[in-house]
């Protein structure tokens, strides 16, 4: 990668503030490839949480968004959680007040509640089990009681979970603006100029899509699939700053990203949030140790459970459970 030389002199000051204070940085895989080059760990959210709540730094920096943040926060309390840009929110997480939340909860009396981690605190204390896009399929497969289970925000990780594990759930409707904005005739147009190129795809994204998919799984998921398969080229169905990770992993591979609507309020496949975390914000966040993320203590003991339970789930640390179809 050619770096600037000013992104060049911002990078070695955050190696150097990194050591000085005891910081690391645990980046997701749709943050820029700078922001990845100065991380100590790049990973898909139950990367991150597993990293975040095993980390013995002082401060631990999150290069993601809000609800990353707020989650190494719970899981590791007395760590100093920092998060570049505090308006790095996620469009699923806004989707799920918490005061709306609790009366859909509470028209549902006995059903257990299951929430992927794109949720804020508030909501992740409300749950009996928080979920990643890696483990969801385990988590959902846990649950012993015949109750319908609650699962939100992103319905379209609930559809599929209901297609993979045939339960009955109740479903919240958020979802992504990223994997809601993929095209099918623009991926079908471009499956016939790259006939041998498998379709491979994030679970956020809609039914239709996931159909047509060879392989669904998480951002880790997905890099260890391009990595283990066989074929040399691949049509990639989320945010497209994985690219940069999975090309590092398959370098003589052929790696396509998917298509998705013209639409001038949304910067084609890229999260306008995620990429809200620049290489010069995280020096400064770093340089003057904010801004802090704070989980007030009634609501992270209880978001803890839920988490924890996941975690315990996830036996294999540090390492994801992809879904293969
Ligand atoms: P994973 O990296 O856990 O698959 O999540 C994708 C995502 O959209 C995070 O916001
Ligand atoms: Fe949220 Fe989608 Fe952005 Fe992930 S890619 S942070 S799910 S808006």
């Amino acid at each position: 990668m050619k770096q600037s030389v000013d992104s060049l002199t911002i990078s070695d000051s955050i190696r150097e503030l990194k050591e000085r204070k005891n910081a690391i940085i645990i980046a997701h895989y749709y943050q820029t490839p700078e922001i990845q080059e100065v991380a100590d760990v790049v990973g898909d959210s139950l990367q991150m949480a597993q990293h975040a709540a095993q980390s013995e730094a002082d401060i631990i920096v999150v290069a993601g968004v809000y609800f990353m943040a707020e989650t190494a926060k719970i899981l590791n309390p007395t760590r100093k959680v920092l998060l570049p840009d505090t308006g790095a929110g996620c469009s699923l997480a806004d989707s799920c007040p918490p005061a709306e939340f609790k009366k859909f909860v509470a028209a549902h009396p006995g059903s257990p509640v299951v929430t992927y981690v794109n949720c804020s605190a508030e909501i992740k204390a409300m749950s009996d089990i928080v979920c990643t896009s890696s483990n969801a399929v385990k988590v959902i497969n846990s649950i012993k009681t015949e109750k319908p289970i609650i699962f939100a925000p992103d319905v379209n990780l609930g559809k599929y979970l209901i297609q993979q594990t045939g339960r009955e759930m109740v479903l919240w409707d958020g979802s992504c603006i990223v994997h809601e904005n993929f095209s099918i005739d623009k991926i079908l147009d471009l499956h016939t100029l790259y006939p041998d190129a498998k379709f491979i795809a994030h679970p956020e994204s809609q039914p239709h899509i996931l159909r047509i998919a060879s392989y669904i799984g998480s951002t880790k998921g997905m890099i260890d699939f391009v990595k283990r398969d066989s074929h040399q080229q691949y049509i990639v169905a989320t945010e497209a700053g994985i690219l940069y990770q999975m090309q590092k992993e398959v370098p003589h591979k052929i790696l396509i990203p998917a298509p998705a609507f013209e639409d001038n309020t949304c910067a084609c496949s890229e999260c306008p949030y995620m990429k809200m975390n620049t290489l010069e914000k995280l020096e400064r966040c770093l340089r003057n140790e904010e801004p802090e993320i704070l989980v007030q203590e009634s609501v992270r003991k209880k978001a803890v459970r839920a988490l924890n339970a996941m975690l315990e789930l996830s036996a294999i640390p540090l390492q994801s459970i992809s879904m293969e179809v």
